[in-house]
C-alpha cells in the first residue's frame, strides 16, 4: 500500500478536464493517515519547530495532526472574514478573480520557527500568500510541506524561486 494509491482521482471535478486529487480517501484510511503524519513528523522532529501553520481547509487536518505529533502549536490561516481577532491579509489569484487569506496579527511571534503545511500544492498561489503573511509577522519558515504536488502546475518551482524549501509526499502528473 502506497500513500499515492490511497489518493482518489475524480475526473472532471470541479469542471470539465480537471483531474481532482481527493485526499479524503487517504485521510480516512487509518494506516495511510498515520503513515503520512509519521513521515512528516520524522522529517521535522528536532528542528525546533514551534508553530505549524495550516491553510484552510484541508491544511487544517494535516497541520493539526502534525502539530500534535511534533509538540508544536497550530496556527490557522483562514479564508477572509473567518477569524475573530485583528488580522493581516494577503490577496492571491484564483483562475477567475482574487481571493484573500488572513491570519491573526498575534498568531506568530518574531523569530518563531514555523512549518507551513497544506494538503496540496498546485500553482502555489495560496502557499505564496501564506508565506507572505508569516513573513510579515516575523516568523521564520523552516519549510513548506504538502501531501500532494501537482508539478505540472509549477507551484514547487514558484516557491523555490522565492527561496523557500518545499517537501511533498506524493506527486501526480
Ligand atoms: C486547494 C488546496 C490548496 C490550494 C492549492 O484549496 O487545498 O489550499 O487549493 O492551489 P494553488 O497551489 O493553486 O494555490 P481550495 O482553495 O480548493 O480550498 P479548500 O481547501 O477550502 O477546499
Ligand atoms: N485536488 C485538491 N485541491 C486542488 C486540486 C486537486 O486536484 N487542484 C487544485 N486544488
Amino acid at each position: 500500500m502506497t500513500l499515492k494509491s490511497l489518493i482518489r482521482t475524480i475526473p472532471h471535478y470541479p469542471k470539465e478536464g480537471v483531474q481532482f486529487r481527493d485526499v479524503t480517501t487517504l485521510m480516512k484510511n487509518p494506516e495511510g493517515f498515520r503513515r503520512a503524519i509519521d513521515l512528516l513528523g520524522e522529517r521535522y522532529r528536532d528542528q525546533g519547530i514551534r508553530i505549524v501553520a495550516g491553510i484552510e481547509s484541508r491544511g487544517f487536518i494535516v497541520g493539526a495532526a502534525l502539530a500534535h505529533h511534533l509538540g508544536a502549536g497550530f496556527v490557522p490561516i483562514r479564508k477572509k472574514g473567518k477569524l475573530p481577532a485583528p488580522v493581516i491579509h494577503e490577496d492571491y489569484e484564483l483562475e477567475y478573480g482574487l481571493d484573500r487569506i488572513e491570519v491573526h496579527v498575534d498568531a506568530i511571534g518574531k523569530g518563531e520557527r514555523v512549518l507551513l503545511v497544506d494538503d496540496l500544492i498546485a500553482t502555489g498561489g495560496t502557499a505564496e500568500a501564506a508565506l507572505k503573511l508569516i513573513g510579515t509577522l516575523g516568523g521564520v519558515v523552516v519549510e513548506t510541506a504538502f501531501l500532494v504536488d501537482l508539478p505540472d502546475l509549477g507551484g514547487r518551482r514558484r516557491l523555490e524561486a522565492l527561496g523557500h524549501k518545499v517537501f511533498t509526499l506524493t506527486e501526480f502528473e
